[in-house]
């Protein structure tokens, strides 16, 4: 028998009687289900307090700063886990045993390649164009080579878009980069790692072999564990939104694609990364924080602040040590940028403004600076991210399509014109 709370409506003498749902952690909610019958709606721009849906994969508590993916702490999973088997993780609900893990990698394996033809979707992209913008088109064009396993009411479907979507997204990624710089598309190498196989693509060249540094794959192997889901953020629920109308799996990748690009959500690796060049010493540090709190200026310090941690980023802590471990190997020019940034990070966090506002170093502030270490194009930067979040948002829409589901259809409060007549050209003003 759940809790009620009782809401009083303005010309009804009894209270309404809503729901107290309980979940096994984090926020009660509501289930104002029932308000739609008393034809009244509940507003929630920018959904702050609104639980969209019912899920068993993620869980964050913002004020903790913590991240249990399946009930995993993100930390553990990042240091003793792999890519793939937290991609495993994600879409089944338990870690892999060695059989069960040695099969879905094979699997994954075994779907690596793209269609040839896609190769000549880039040729209709200018050299120039944001990998960004490439992905939107090539990802969402992917579908129309599936055409025998587009029914998304079969499971087996779903499960084979899935494992297609986890293979290729590192191969497409690649082809991005290198349909910009004019090298040739480097072929997957299905005895490489997962991460392996992604730099292999992006720094390989067909006339020569060379090896990817083992250091260098396992960082990039955690960044994406780093990134692979984090519960309803934006690009997910576009996920889910697209999924609600049955979309195909590939369209809706797309959507969440879309979404990720924006530098509010998951472009703002490039962000932070522009923002420290243009900052370029810590003596301009002091302008970019008054900029940051100007109530005039629209800047934001980018990589900071979070809609729901509101105290440290547990990915972000991670990211850091993660940064510090691939300069030590790597050094270069990376470490004054690194430099930088921790001290931004040491000024920002004792000013006044950012400690009342809690604003915390986000997952995006370091990544930037260990992928431009990676040799990786700040370009690039997001296409990673969405290489990574593609697991948590196809787990995301499987186990939407596993349970019962309708069509997302928001409402809203209109205070626009009300009912008016049609005025002929003659008669108006
Ligand atoms: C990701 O949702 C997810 O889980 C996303 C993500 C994921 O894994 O999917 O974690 C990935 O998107 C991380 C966030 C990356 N974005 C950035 O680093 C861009 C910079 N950050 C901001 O744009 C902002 O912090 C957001 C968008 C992340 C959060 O915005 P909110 O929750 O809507 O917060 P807000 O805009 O209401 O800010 C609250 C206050 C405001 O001041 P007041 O209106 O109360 O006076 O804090 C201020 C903001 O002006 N503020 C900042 C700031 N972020 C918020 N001021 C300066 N610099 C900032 N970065």
């Amino acid at each position: 028998m759940s809790d009620k709370v009782k809401l009083h409506l303005p010309g009804s003498t009894e209270p309404l009687e809503l729901d107290l749902l309980k979940g096994t952690a984090g926020q009660d909610v509501i289930n104002v289900q029932p308000l739609a019958a008393k034809n009244i709606f509940t507003f929630d721009p920018g959904f702050v307090s609104t639980a969209s849906c019912e899920s068993k994969i993620t869980y964050i508590d913002g004020e903790q700063g913590i991240l249990l993916h399946r009930g995993y702490p993100i930390d553990q999973l990042a240091n003793n886990s792999t890519y793939l088997e937290v991609c495993y993780l994600l879409m089944n609900g338990e870690l892999p045993n060695k059989a069960q893990s040695a099969e879905f990698d094979a699997t994954i394996n075994n779907h690596t390649m793209v269609h040839e033809q896609i190769r000549n979707f880039f040729n209709g992209f200018p050299r120039n164009a944001h990998p960004m913008a490439v992905m939107c088109g090539v990802v969402g064009a992917l579908s129309a080579f599936y055409h025998d396993s587009l029914d998304i009411k079969n499971p087996e479907h779903r499960e084979i878009a899935a494992f297609r979507l986890i293979a290729k997204m590192p191969t497409l990624a690649a082809m991005c980069y290198k349909y910009s710089i004019g090298q040739p598309f480097m072929y997957p190498q299905n005895n490489l790692g997962y991460s392996e196989n992604f730099l292999h693509m992006m720094f390989g060249v067909p006339c020569e072999n060379r090896e990817v540094n083992p250091i260098l794959a396992k960082a990039m192997d955690k960044i994406l564990i780093l990134h692979a889901d984090h519960e309803q953020n934006a690009s997910t629920s576009t996920v889910r939104l697209a999924g609600s109308s049955g979309a195909n799996p590939f369209a809706c990748i797309a959507a969440g694609i879309t979404a990720l690009w924006g530098p509010a959500h998951g472009g703002a690796n490039e962000a932070v990364l522009n923002m420290l060049n243009e900052m370029g010493n810590v003596k301009n540090v002091d302008k970019f924080i008054a900029r940051a709190k100007d109530k005039d200026d629209k800047f934001r310090l980018m990589g900071f602040g979070h809609r729901v941690y509101k105290n440290f980023d547990p990915r972000a802590s991670v990211m850091r040590e993660t940064c510090h471990e691939v300069l030590k190997e790597l050094g270069g020019s990376q470490d004054e940028l690194f430099e930088l940034a921790l001290k931004l990070e040491d000024i920002a966090r004792s000013d006044e403004y950012f400690i009342e506002k809690k604003l915390y170093p986000n997952v995006d502030f370091y990544s930037g600076i260990i992928l431009k270490a990676l040799g990786i194009p700040v370009s690039m930067f997001t296409v990673i991210f969405a290489m990574a979040r593609t697991v948590g948002w196809i787990s995301h829409w499987l186990e939407m399509m596993n349970g019962s589901y309708r069509i997302g259809r928001p409402r809203q409060l209109y205070t626009g014109e009300t009912h008016r007549d049609y005025v002929p050209m003659d008669k108006r003003k």
